[in-house]
């Protein structure tokens, strides 16, 4: 796991975007697996000024979210599918065919959940999965003592959870009390995961991400399994950190990493 800890919020977010153009630059026809959150607002930002300021195309690209309200209609103002319309798809000239979230107006959710397991699977998989952290430690919308190895499924949200994104709501009992959302098996299955967190109210979820034990209690631990993960931090975030000085002096400030004899 690549531990960034960067001087301030602005530098992690450029990073996390960095990684997207890269990815894109890269391959011109990725997977993304895209999250939502307030987190995510600033660097989709990011990704669009990259896209209108530099050569990368998202023509080629495909993309699939985490995660959707159950019984939120795609035209909903707090569903996931108005938020990535808005804040990204609208901005970067993605072919809409090719973005993917679950439907949350679904009949059937099981078979809905299923049908995107199959498309993600039939893509040939994720490149390069964006990650953000709840306050509990969920990943998606995988609440804590979600199975490690879980596949897309509808999960019950934490009055924690509910009360958190509360805020893109009128009201808290608006809120949907279920989620259709990708697995912590389906996140891991990405080739590449990046995590971002901003902020001190993710210091503490961060710190049993990165350096607790691997625990369904805290979903996000299970990055420690995955073969290529890294986590965009900023000074905030990492400030539960115990080896803080050890990730900072491999990346110094969040540097690429200086491999010189010691
Ligand atoms: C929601 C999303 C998660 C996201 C989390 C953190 O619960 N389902 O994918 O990581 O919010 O959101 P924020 O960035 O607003 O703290």
């Amino acid at each position: 796991m690549k531990v960034l800890i960067f001087p301030d919020a602005k530098d992690a977010i450029a990073a996390a975007a960095r990684l997207v153009l890269d990815q894109v630059r890269l391959k011109p026809d990725a997977v993304l697996g895209l999250a939502t959150g307030g987190t995510m607002e600033a660097v989709y930002d990011k990704v669009a000024d990259g896209v209108r300021e530099t050569a990368v195309s998202f023509a080629g690209v495909s993309s699939f979210n985490l995660d959707e309200y159950l019984g939120l209609p795609p035209a909903h103002p707090a569903s996931y599918h108005t938020y990535m319309r808005q804040r990204l798809f609208s901005r970067v000239g993605i072919d809409l065919a090719k973005t993917h979230l679950p439907k949350g107006d679904c009949e059937d959710a099981e078979a809905e959940c299923r049908r995107y397991e199959a498309a993600i699977a039939a893509s040939g998989g994720i490149d390069l999965q964006l990650l953000g952290i709840g306050r509990n430690g969920h990943i998606g919308f995988n609440e804590p003592t979600s199975s490690l190895s879980s596949r897309t499924r509808v999960k019950t949200l934490t009055a924690d959870t509910r009360e958190a994104n509360a805020q893109f709501f009128d009201r808290l009992e608006d809120v949907p009390h279920y989620a259709l959302t990708m697995g912590i098996g389906t996140i891991l299955d990405a080739r590449h995961c990046v995590l971002l967190a901003i902020g001190a109210s993710k210091a503490e979820p961060v710190a049993k991400a990165i350096e607790g034990p691997l625990a369904a209690t805290c979903p996000a631990s299970a990055l420690q399994l995955h073969r290529h993960a890294t986590m965009l931090l900023d000074r905030e975030a990492a400030a539960s950190l115990q080896l803080v000085d050890y990730y900072q002096r491999v990346h110094p400030d969040g540097a690429p990493a200086q491999i010189e004899p010691r």
